[in-house]
């Protein structure tokens, strides 16, 4: 992550630890608190960073998609295309909820995924060699994905973001799903057939 700013958050954390104030003051304290501890800052800026991400990957997977030779994969990965624009909206949806514009900060990890799926599909000869590296790539990508969310899911919990938790939630299981989809593919045809052609050649 590149950046480390956290736009509108509110420093008056103090409110609800007065004995004299409402049930509600109360609330509103523990929730500012909790709005400027560094595990909200650390949220945000993850945030930020899987938006980021998020958007490469729209950009991205319809590349894989043009290389990939399996109709199987093809089909797995233009479902997960637009899952990943629902995605950007639940992302959307997460920011409105802590009351910040959607801001997205270029995750060099990511980036350096998806770097490594070009270099696969440049290096590969079309057919089940390629598609076994282009599993192998968005694997790469769900799996830092799914961390991604678990620990945005887990931030959200522990900030009191119910609902925060529950789209991150929605989307951790859209990641785990994809790449159980992607495992399957590969176990049940491609990496056998990439094995066979390349036994051929020998
Ligand atoms: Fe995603
Ligand atoms: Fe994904």
């Amino acid at each position: 992550m590149e950046s480390t700013t956290a736009d509108n958050r509110s420093e008056n954390g103090n409110t609800g630890t007065v004995d004299t104030s409402t049930g509600t003051e109360r609330e509103t304290g523990s929730k500012n608190t909790l709005q400027s501890s560094q595990l909200f800052r650390l949220f945000e800026d993850e945030l930020k960073d899987i938006y980021w991400a998020e958007h490469a990957l729209t950009k991205a997977i319809p590349g894989m998609i043009q290389h990939a030779t399996s109709a199987d994969l093809q089909d797995s990965l233009t479902n997960h295309l637009e899952e990943t624009k629902v995605q950007i909206e639940r992302l959307e949806q997460v920011f409105e909820i802590i009351g910040q514009k959607a801001t997205a900060v270029k995750c060099a990890a990511m980036e350096g995924l998806l770097k490594e799926a070009t270099t696969i599909m440049q290096d590969c000869k079309k057919g089940a060699m390629l598609d076994a590296g282009i599993i192998a790539a968005a694997q790469k990508v769900e799996h830092y994905e799914i961390a991604s969310y678990g620990t945005l899911r887990q931030f959200a919990t522990t900030l009191g973001l119910d609902d925060a938790a529950e789209l991150l939630q929605t989307t951790l299981d859209e990641e785990k799903a994809a790449d159980e989809q992607l495992t399957t593919i590969a176990v049940e045809s491609i990496n056998t057939e990439a094995c066979e052609k390349e036994m051929v050649k020998q």
